[in-house]
């Protein structure tokens, strides 16, 4: 990445928004899912995918909110409700899409929630970790048998992932997050989830045609943001205006990994400002891959059953 004029290896980069990564791809006859597709970037990336024909079916906390996004979309979207931090919920959508017999080109798991401030939680784990990483983590592999061929998933992570990470990386005996909870870290700790979650799905689908990939957006201000506001709370705006995107360049990198030619078969890697990145070290950490899964089976199978999960 040239720092200066911000473009990456191949032409795209930090300005670069959604429409111009898809400027030249048809997307008719492909099915693209979008959970969180209610809000910020969730909203543009299904605008756009909807601009280029495909038929996006939006997710979103609420059947109201998911309608409320047909204005921005074409006639084929299907708006669907998915509380990804209520198995039941995902479950009822899940079936939805199993009865219809949808066949799914792309998933783009974009849903979150942020640096809540006081802990808290459902199903006795940790509110971010369950909505950013459990949720999603339920709802893909429930996907799974709708996925095409050449399917990719897509899974929104950050830099957070870095920035606000434990020192040891994913906390195997804190999913409830009773100890020491910090708002940032417990952020930091659901996008190494997503991030450790999208490399060992790749591991997963090797062999077969279909991706995984994780992305960062970028900084850009959206309600995600509401309670976390460390740049203006300092009085930078000039800070603000080098270091953030707007929803249309922030859509771009999770749009660039679920429909660009130029990827196509790529997997396993993490991408920023459309362009391939390095993670932090947990986040290439196989190991810690393999066993946050096997952890992840255990608590979806354990708050399905409507028990609470307890920390081992
Ligand atoms: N904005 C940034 O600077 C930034 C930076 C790095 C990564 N990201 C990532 O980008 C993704 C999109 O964030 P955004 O900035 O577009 O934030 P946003 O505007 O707040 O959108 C987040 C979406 O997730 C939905 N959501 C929250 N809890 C949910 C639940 N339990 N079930 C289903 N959906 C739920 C929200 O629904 P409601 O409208 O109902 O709340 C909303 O539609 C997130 O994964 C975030 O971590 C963002």
């Amino acid at each position: 990445m040239d720092r200066f004029a911000k473009i990456g290896p191949n032409g795209l980069g930090f300005h670069t928004t959604a429409e111009e990564v898809t400027r030249s791809i048809d997307l008719t006859d492909k099915t693209i899912v979008v959970t969180g597709a209610n809000s910020g970037l969730g909203l543009e990336t299904v605008r756009v995918l909807s601009l280029r024909g495909a038929k996006v079916i939006g997710m979103a906390r609420t059947i109201e909110k998911a309608n409320s996004i047909k204005p921005i979309a074409n006639a084929l979207f299907m708006p669907l409700e998915c509380d990804l931090s209520e198995p039941s919920s995902i479950m009822r959508c899940t079936q939805t899409l199993i009865k219809s017999g949808t066949q799914i080109d792309s998933i783009i798991c974009n849903a979150g929630i942020m640096a809540l401030p006081q802990l808290q939680q459902k199903y006795g784990v940790e509110l971010q970790f369950l909505t950013n990483h459990i949720g999603h983590f339920m709802l893909v592999n429930q996907l799974m048998a709708l996925l095409t061929d050449e399917a990719r998933i897509t899974i929104v992570s950050s830099s957070a992932h870095k920035v606000f990470a434990y020192p040891d990386g994913i906390q195997f005996d804190n999913f409830s997050g009773f100890n020491k909870y910090n708002p940032q870290k417990a952020y930091g700790h659901s996008k190494l989830a997503n991030l450790l979650f999208s490399n060992e799905l790749a591991n997963r689908l090797n062999g077969s045609h279909q991706t995984a990939n994780a992305v960062h957006p970028g900084v850009i201000r959206t309600n995600l943001l509401r309670h976390y506001n460390p740049i203006l709370k300092y009085g930078a705006v000039l800070v603000e205006k080098l270091l953030f995107k707007n929803v249309h360049q922030g859509a771009a990198t999770q749009i660039y990994a679920s429909t660009h030619p130029d990827i196509k078969g790529v997997s396993g890697k993490y991408f920023s400002n459309c362009n391939p990145k390095s993670t932090s070290r947990h986040g290439e950490d196989q190991m810690m891959g393999k066993r946050l899964w096997e952890f992840s089976e255990k608590i979806a199978k354990t708050i399905s059953q409507g028990t609470d999960w307890e920390d081992q």
